[in-house]
């Protein structure tokens, strides 16, 4: 073959070198400078892709926000609207049909008065009717009551969670332990609403899912914020589910993600603690301005 010189190149390790071969010394130095601008323009490339890249990772990372952002808007929204429609229902149920409930009542009553000139048979039928009329009103009051309980808007949290829970303690059978100051003052509207139902998420999740006999909820408040623990003695939620409910990975129901979002919605924090010997929920709201119930 020809006389070229075989020898390492400076920065090419010699098998390198070898394959490549080398140069003669009298084109070596334009050779060294194409390839330099080769170098630069490939590099210029990758600086381009490179800031094309981060631009498009940017605008993806805003666009995400924005979309977190509206689903929080709505969801907001959507517990408000939800609220709002309970309480709407509740009292058309309370207002219109409880009341036509009472008419019947009273009219079914006054047949009975007269049910001497009427036959065993029809007696019967007015007594049967009275007896259901009474059931029906029973419900719709019971109804209604778990839509929106008056008290709330009227007396308070304290006073309508100390009702609840009585009433809880009757249809469950679990033992409720009411644990709340009696001077404890009156909280926002949406305050009070978040907090409510959070224990009856709470109560209906110890009742379906821990077994335990009974339920204990305490409520302190100070100068910041209003703490209140829901706990019970039951068998506990498994470590694994735990996690996945805490990363938000898996949605089992709606009840521990309501509360947490309702809890988000009123800038607290939400910690749920379980082990094999019970579980606490704990829920911290700082204390709003506004505690005008004149609204609602
Ligand atoms: N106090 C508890 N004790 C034991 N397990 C619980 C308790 N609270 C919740 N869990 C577990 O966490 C799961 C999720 O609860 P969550 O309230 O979100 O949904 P759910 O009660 O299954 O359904 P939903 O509330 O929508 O009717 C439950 O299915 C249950 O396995
Ligand atoms: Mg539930």
């Amino acid at each position: 073959m020809g006389d070229t010189a075989i020898f390492p190149r400076p920065g090419l390790p010699g098998r390198a070198a070898d394959a490549l071969g080398t140069p003669p010394a009298s084109i070596a130095p334009r050779l060294d400078f194409t390839r330099a601008a080769v170098l630069q323009s490939t590099l210029d490339n990758l600086e381009t892709r490179v800031r094309e890249r981060t631009a498009q990772l940017e605008a993806q990372v805003i666009e995400r926000h924005k979309a977190e952002e509206r689903l929080r808007e709505l969801t907001t929204r959507l517990l408000q609207v939800q609220d709002d429609e309970c309480r709407r229902i509740a009292r058309e149920l309370h207002d219109s049909a409880g009341q036509y409930l009472a008419a019947i009542q009273m009219n079914l009553s006054a047949l009975s008065r007269d049910a001497s000139a009427l036959g065993a048979p029809q007696a019967k039928r007015i007594a049967d009717s009275i007896e259901m009329a009474n059931r029906c009103t029973t419900e719709i009051r019971t109804i209604s009551y778990l839509l929106h309980p008056p008290l709330l808007d009227e007396m308070g949290l304290a006073s309508a969670l100390a009702l609840y829970a009585e009433g809880f303690a009757e249809r469950s059978g679990i033992r409720v332990e009411l644990d709340i100051s009696k001077d404890f003052g009156r909280l926002s509207v949406d305050s009070e609403i978040a907090m409510f139902r959070i224990v009856q998420q709470g109560l209906a999740n110890i009742h379906r899912h821990s077994g335990s006999r009974v339920a204990k909820i305490e409520i302190a408040q100070d100068a910041e914020e209003v703490t209140m623990k829901i706990g019970d003695q039951g068998r506990g939620i498994a470590p694994a589910m735990l996690r996945e409910i805490n990363s938000g990975t898996r949605l089992i129901g709606v009840g521990l993600a309501g509360m947490r979002e309702r809890t988000r919605v009123m800038n607290g924090r939400l910690n749920i603690s379980s082990s094999r010997s019970g579980t606490t929920i704990e829920v911290n709201l700082p204390i709003a301005e506004s505690t005008d119930h004149t609204q609602s």
